[in-house]
């Protein structure tokens, strides 16, 4: 973001941004024009020893100009306008469409329904508050909402369009370079309106295949019914009274936070590394005897019981591009 009031990197901003510099440009013209010719005449003709002031009416030639110069802008900007809205609203031959759903106070992305983000369970890929996108793709989003009126805007991407109830809006983005955007809901939505925001990752077109692969991986793993069995025995267990696992009902606070568990270095404060199937079921199987004094006590669980929850916490890892991992 350099010193100006925007920085598009995409097709759509650089059409909003064209416009709002020419629109900008033109107005400071005027300001100066007219302002300038006030001020002049204000000092020039005003009433002061050897000079009388007077009232004047009518010049045909002032009066021409400024009601022609300004007539040309207006149909000018109209025109300038009508050319970047089409441009903006053709919603033609993208080359993804997804389905973006707006809630309190949330975002969910729902990826088309084709092969490479089919699920195990025959459903297809969605993806909660990131958008991952190919670079230099029109990607084409239909807007819902399952609430409130939200508002779906990347400023450096460009384009904002809200998201109503009942009635579906799109937008179409494409992105210049690769990288992570911040985008934010812009329609006031609640108490979470603050809170919703958009993260836009645009990868590489070589490695967008790779990203698809691991997060159908990752959403695969929680419906597989080998962990799911593990991730509701975990949830039934006291173990939720202490750990936090993002996304599930697990918010206990003494102990540490598992939602990456499976991205970290060691577990038991370092005491058993790396984090794999043989130390996580020597960990849960008797915190005490690994480390003396641990708060986490022996919970005396069957081997089927400890090996499921292995299972499931292994599938705990850090997202390609996910913030805040360890
Ligand atoms: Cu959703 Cu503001």
């Amino acid at each position: 973001m350099g010193p100006w009031p925007n920085d598009p990197l995409g097709p759509q901003a650089r059409a909003a941004s064209e416009i709002y510099w020419i629109m900008f440009v033109a107005a400071i013209i005027v300001l100066v024009i007219v302002d300038g010719g006030i001020i002049f005449a204000g000092f020039k003709f005003r009433e002061r020893p050897g000079h009388t002031a007077k009232q004047f009416h009518g010049h045909n030639f002032l009066e021409l100009v400024w009601t022609v110069v300004p007539t040309i802008m207006v149909i000018s900007f109209s025109v300038l306008s009508y050319q970047k809205l089409t441009f903006m609203n053709d919603f033609s031959n993208p080359e993804m469409t997804l389905n973006v759903e707006g809630q309190q106070w949330s975002w969910l992305f729902n990826y088309p329904k084709e092969d490479r983000f089919k699920l195990l369970d025959g459903s297809y890929l969605i993806v909660g508050e990131e958008l991952h996108i190919p670079v230099n793709s029109k990607v084409l989003l239909q807007l819902s909402s399952k609430d409130v009126i939200h508002s779906f805007w990347v400023p450096n991407i460009g384009g904002k369009k809200d998201a109503v109830p009942g009635r579906p809006t799109q937008l179409w983005i494409q992105a210049d370079q690769p990288g992570t955007y911040k985008g934010q809901c812009f329609e006031f939505c609640g108490t979470g309106h603050a809170d919703m925001l958009i993260t836009l990752v645009v990868h590489q077109k070589d490695q967008y295949a790779t990203w698809i692969k691991d997060a159908v991986t990752t959403a695969n793993r929680q419906i597989d019914p080998a962990t799911k069995k593990g991730r509701e025995t975990f949830l039934s267990l006291p173990c939720t009274g202490c750990h936090t696992v993002k996304g599930t009902t697990a918010v206990g606070k003494v102990g540490p936070e598992l939602t990456h568990v499976a991205s970290k270095k060691s577990i038991a404060a370092g005491l058993l590394s790396p984090v794999d199937e043989a130390n996580l079921t020597k960990w849960i199987k008797n915190p005490p005897a690994v480390k003396p004094g641990t708060l986490m006590p022996n919970l005396n669980l069957s081997d089927d019981q400890i090996h499921d929850i292995v299972q499931w916490l292994l599938t705990l890892k850090c997202q390609p591009n996910e913030a805040k991992c360890p």
